[in-house]
């Protein structure tokens, strides 16, 4: 096994120009976390003693975003952009002067890389005894990387920028990805030799590979197939791109453990969801957050839940939902909208057109249709008829409703907040419940029915109303 690793530098001080962007473009999401979250994941996955973060560009919001992430990451500041071998001698402040041993640098705005890509690279680098290994690809069009400079045995012996290069060396297709291990000694004696007699300006990190090969310590390279690892963000289009291939990555690992998806296309799934075997996702389903969901249950079509506890074998369809449980067997949808702090228990339902917030449904209730529960508790078998409202707000505070267990409440009920419905109590169509309802009573409160006879005809005279009236009436006169 691989020496611990003393610590991993990632670079996050650039500007982003190209996002055309208020927000710091480390800060831009994908699958549900941050650039600079994502490569901040992949390298504490390697557990080296440090993890330095370089900020300067938007620090003023990037900084805390990462102490969130991260209290234990180190800071290093960089307050002029003057390249990224400046970077990393900024970072190597915050290091012990005389610390060994190895040390990866990486990119805050690389958002696919892996763990196991950076392990490999510094078990490599180790096991060869290098100064510096970087790790390198491919890529259909080179343009715009470093070259890799190799000499006839294979040996890297230098790193050439884009406009640094002579057209030969343009001719290179192995590019550098950014991503290095060095021998952190030797990378800051060579960091304090790099100049900045360049096209761009810059105190280039590259050059530390030609001054170690000059030293005659020995520069290794990595190379890597797979060249979404190693892809940065400078625009929104890359940002899209990388957004759509690491949800491709998600859909795929969850399939590979059993979850089906039958539209990968219109599914998406945030990094950060828990899906678990014989979970079917519907096409047009979105996954969000913290989301969690439990064997057999069926999301979607046209579902997007944020941080909601799915149980099992529930049926969630075409809903909005954030903050939610929801227990095994529940049906929800279509067209349901789960607000925060809504628990809904094993095998209840909340059906078509319903809203609710802060609202624990019993196990077996049913809120099926039209109606809006807010601040309430439902109890276990509780049947809730159409189109009720539960008003719980007076305009400055709001109230609880509490209705018992094996309710049966009439279509169109207002209950206004704060009320309770005891136990087995029933309440009429129409019923605006603005008292406690005792246990097992039927509560109505709509007057009794009255009729005045030819209203319409008198006060609508000549209306399409009135001649229906006056038609029907005339039929029925006849003998
Ligand atoms: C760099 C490499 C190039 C490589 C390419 C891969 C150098 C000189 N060039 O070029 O060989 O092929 O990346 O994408 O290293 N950064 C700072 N502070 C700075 C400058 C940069 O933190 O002063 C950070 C940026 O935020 C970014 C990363 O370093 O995350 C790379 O900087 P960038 O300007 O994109 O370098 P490239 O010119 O693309
Ligand atoms: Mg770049």
């Amino acid at each position: 096994m691989a020496d611990r690793l003393t610590a991993v530098i990632v670079l996050a001080a650039g500007g982003g120009t190209r996002m055309k962007s208020a927000k710091p473009k480390v800060l831009h999401q994908i699958g549900g976390r941050s650039l600079v979250c994502h490569a901040l994941h992949a390298a504490r996955g390697l557990q080296p003693e440090h993890l330095i973060t370089v900020i300067g560009h938007g620090r003023e919001a990037v900084e805390p975003h990462v102490r969130e992430l991260d209290d234990q990451v180190l800071f290093g500041i960089q307050t002029e952009q003057r390249g990224t071998g400046h970077a990393v001698q900024v970072a190597l402040e915050a290091l012990p002067a005389r610390v060994s041993g190895t040390v990866i640098v990486t990119y805050g705005d690389v958002p696919l890389q892996t763990t196991p890509t950076l392990a490999e690279l510094a078990a490599q680098h180790q096991a060869e005894g290098n100064a510096a290994t970087v790790l390198t690809a491919h890529p259909p069009d080179p343009f715009g990387y470093g070259r890799i400079v190799r000499e006839t045995g294979g040996a890297v012996v230098a790193i050439v920028e884009e406009k640094d290069a002579t057209a030969e060396q343009r001719a290179i297709s192995e590019i550098n990805s950014g991503i290095f291990a060095f021998d952190v000694a030797i990378l800051r004696d060579a960091l304090g030799r790099v100049g900045s007699d360049n096209a761009a300006g810059e105190i280039y990190l590259t050059d530390v590979v030609a001054i170690a090969h000059a030293d005659g310590h020995r520069v290794g390279a990595l190379t890597i197939d797979d060249l979404w690892q190693t892809e940065g963000v400078n625009t929104r289009q890359q940002l899209a791109g990388l957004g759509r291939e690491l949800n491709r990555r998600v859909l795929a690992r969850w399939m590979a453990d059993g979850v089906e998806i039958i539209d990968p296309a219109t599914t998406w799934v945030d990094v950060t969801v828990e899906l678990a075997a014989d979970v079917s996702l519907r096409p047009g389903v979105q996954l969000y957050g913290e989301t969690v969901v439990e064997a057999g249950a069926v999301i979607g079509p046209d579902t997007t839940l944020t941080d909601v506890a799915v149980g099992c074998d529930a049926q969630v369809v075409r809903t909005h939902g954030s903050g939610a449980v929801l227990g095994s067997k529940t049906v929800v949808g279509p067209f349901a909208y789960l607000r925060p702090g809504t628990m809904v228990a094993a095998g209840g339902k909340v059906g078509a057109f319903v809203e609710t917030k802060n609202a624990m449904i019993g196990e077996g209730a049913k809120v099926p249709h039209l109606s809006y529960v807010g601040d309430a508790e439902i109890g276990a078998g509780t049947n809730i008829g159409a189109g009720t409202i539960f008003a719980n707000y007076d305009g400055v505070e709001k109230h609880r409703t509490r209705v018992g267990r094996h309710c049966h409440t009439g279509a169109n009920n207002a209950f206004v907040a704060p009320v309770e419905i005891g136990d087995g109590a029933s309440t009429g169509a129409g019923t605006v419940v603005r008292r406690d309802v005792p246990p097992g009573a039927l509560a109505v409160s709509t007057g009794p029915q009255r009729h005045i006879e030819d209203w319409v005809e008198r006060k609508r005279p000549g209306s399409p109303a009135a001649e229906a009236a006056a038609q029907t009436r005339n039929q029925e006169a006849r003998p």
